[in-house]
């Protein structure tokens, strides 16, 4: 068969590919042909140049036809035979979901703004002063010890508590100051209960003639909000920037008071801290107890989200395992 012809009847790529090589390839035909004119003499070389030009132009010609030709038709035929079906169900794209510590602090904060508290910020790389002295923390107590605190060289450490927001808040603000503040703090602890970065709240109510009255019935409310069923009750107690203080516990949602396990049978949990601004915390900023009043309370986010879902083991909090952040979407 004419080379041509084998050109037209070219039934695949394949095949077209294999002619392709044959005629117009390193050694194909057209290279022979091309090699053979040094035998001639000058006269039929330019005559014999000239047809094999024409032939490769016009087999190029047909190549080019006959590609297009078989591809069209490898096109239509890989388009059927991959039809699409739309019956098919689609594939599900995996979503993330909150963490339950950052469901809990959203919570939080929409309780306290329900409450008219402002919700404000703070670094988590903190001055000494601000995280103990102006807090009224005295230079021996431990909680300053290397072994209870992340230290800078420079005078700065992980914060150890939220509470330093509330001296920001005096630092910047004029009362009335009604805020609270959630986030990240540090302590070099490690175990079932303890990771060395977990979350607190603190707030802080500063509002002239502000009573102990005024801290219950807040934080009261607080706790219903999230915990509808519990009761509440107050427990005298230290803090250096508080006086009176007092801890705040919740009946055992667990048990509903009666005694188990999660609440070590009292039927109460430890939930936080609160207590009238210390003067001494207030006479840094050049207030005294006749010019205005104000109460302040602090609190751990982990326990809430342990306490509220049964977790056990806080370590399971920042394992970052889909199957259990899945579980409290
Ligand atoms: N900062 C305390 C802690 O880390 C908690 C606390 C107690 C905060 C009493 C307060 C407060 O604001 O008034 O244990």
């Amino acid at each position: 068969m004419e080379i041509k012809e084998q050109l037209l009847v070219a039934k695949s790529l394949d095949e077209l590919e294999r002619l392709r090589v044959k005629i117009f390839g390193k050694s194909g035909i057209i290279a022979e042909q091309t090699k053979e004119l040094k035998h001639l003499d000058a006269s039929e070389k330019a005559e014999r140049g000239k047809i094999i030009n024409q032939t490769k132009r016009e087999l190029e010609e047909i190549y080019n036809k006959q590609l297009s030709v078989l591809n069209k038709k490898a096109m239509a035929q890989k388009l059927k035979s991959e039809s699409i079906d739309r019956t098919i169900p689609g594939r599900e794209i995996p979503s993330g979901t909150l963490h339950p510590i950052t469901s809990m602090i959203n919570e939080i904060r929409s309780a306290f703004s329900r409450l008219g508290f402002n919700i404000v910020e703070g670094p988590e790389i903190e001055s000494v002063f601000r995280n103990f002295d102006a807090l009224n923390v005295p230079p021996s107590h431990p909680s300053r010890n290397l072994s209870d605190t992340f230290y800078f060289h420079d005078n700065r450490l992980l914060r150890t508590h939220t509470t330093t927001v509330q001296i920001r808040c005096l630092e910047r603000e004029k009362p009335p100051i009604v805020a609270i503040s959630a986030g990240k703090v540090y302590r070099p602890d490690y175990d079932a209960t303890h990771t060395p970065m977990f979350h607190q709240m603190d707030g802080i109510f500063l509002v002239k003639g502000a009573t102990f009255a005024n801290l219950k019935a807040i934080l009261n409310e607080f706790i219903v909000s999230l915990f509808p069923d519990a009761k509440t009750r107050f427990r005298p107690h230290f803090f250096p920037f508080t006086e009176p203080s007092a801890e705040l516990d919740m009946s055992c949602p667990s048990c509903s008071g009666m005694g188990c396990n999660v609440c070590k049978k009292s039927g109460w949990i430890e939930i936080l801290g609160c207590g009238m601004i210390s003067p001494e915390v207030l006479k840094h900023f050049g207030y005294t107890l006749s010019d205005i009043r104000g109460f302040a309370f602090g609190m751990g986010i982990e326990r809430l989200v342990m306490i509220k879902y049964g977790i056990k083991d806080i370590r399971l909090l920042y394992e970052n395992d889909l199957r259990l952040l899945k579980q409290f979407y």
